[in-house]
């Protein structure tokens, strides 16, 4: 993938990174999912509390959903079922939207696909979380389900011209994802402000007229 305005190479970009002063990956992977394991203990007994609110019970919910997502990814859970496709999504977007982040995803048909869940997940975050940093409103769709193609677009600043991020990795993991799966990312300016991130999860067969770029 190439986009403007790379924040991951040049002068002020480390060229390595630094050793994690906690320890090997796989060692921090390995605490990381003790302590996921109480968080999601701890949550199913705040989930069980008979006394508390709707909303609270939802916002609780969606702590479950998030840490179960958690505890696949640092374990990498086996994929055994076709996923929903929309569910995933909806988590995505309810959670940034509970957190005061005008996101929302664009109605339509239950689609389910034999992608890894982890993987869509963690592309449309990471895309989600950069849209909603940019500002303005954010947009989650399905465009395709054959592959499955899903678009995040945003009415923020431009592609590279709002608040930058921490680490500049992101979109890195996103298009190491997408690629592993065969698929491709591509970034448009979407008119008249803002930024269209359309992922396509697999091979999409070209037709005349819509050129793929990088
Ligand atoms: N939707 C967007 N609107 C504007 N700029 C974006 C958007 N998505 C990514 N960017 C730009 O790309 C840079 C790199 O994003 P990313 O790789 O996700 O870094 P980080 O992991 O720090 O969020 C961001 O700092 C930002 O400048
Ligand atoms: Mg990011």
């Amino acid at each position: 993938m190439h986009w403007p305005n790379d924040r991951r190479v040049g002068p002020g970009r480390r060229s390595t990174d630094r050793a994690n002063p906690l320890g090997a990956t796989q060692d921090v992977l390995h605490d990381l999912g003790h302590e996921l394991a109480t968080l999601a203990l701890l949550t199913a007994a705040v989930a069980a509390d008979p006394g508390l609110s709707a909303p609270t019970s939802t916002r609780v919910e969606l702590i479950q959903a998030q840490v179960a997502r958690l505890v696949d990814l640092v374990h990498g859970t086996p994929v055994t079922a076709p996923v929903d496709v929309r569910a995933v999504l909806d988590q995505v977007v309810a959670v940034a939207a509970a957190a005061g982040a005008p996101v929302e995803l664009a109605p339509g048909e239950p689609v389910t696909s034999t992608l890894d869940p982890g993987v869509l997940w963690r592309v449309v975050s990471n895309l989600v979380a950069n849209a909603v940093r940019a500002g303005g409103a954010v947009l989650v769709e399905i465009t395709g389900t054959d592959p499955l193609v899903v678009e995040v677009v945003d009415t923020g600043p431009g592609f590279g011209a709002g608040p930058p991020g921490r680490s500049g990795r992101g979109l890195g993991i996103v298009d190491g994802l997408v690629r592993s799966v065969g698929g491709i990312t591509r970034i448009t300016p979407e008119l008249p402000a803002g930024t269209r991130i359309r992922v396509a999860f697999g091979v999409v067969e070209p037709t005349e007229g819509t050129p793929e770029a990088t």
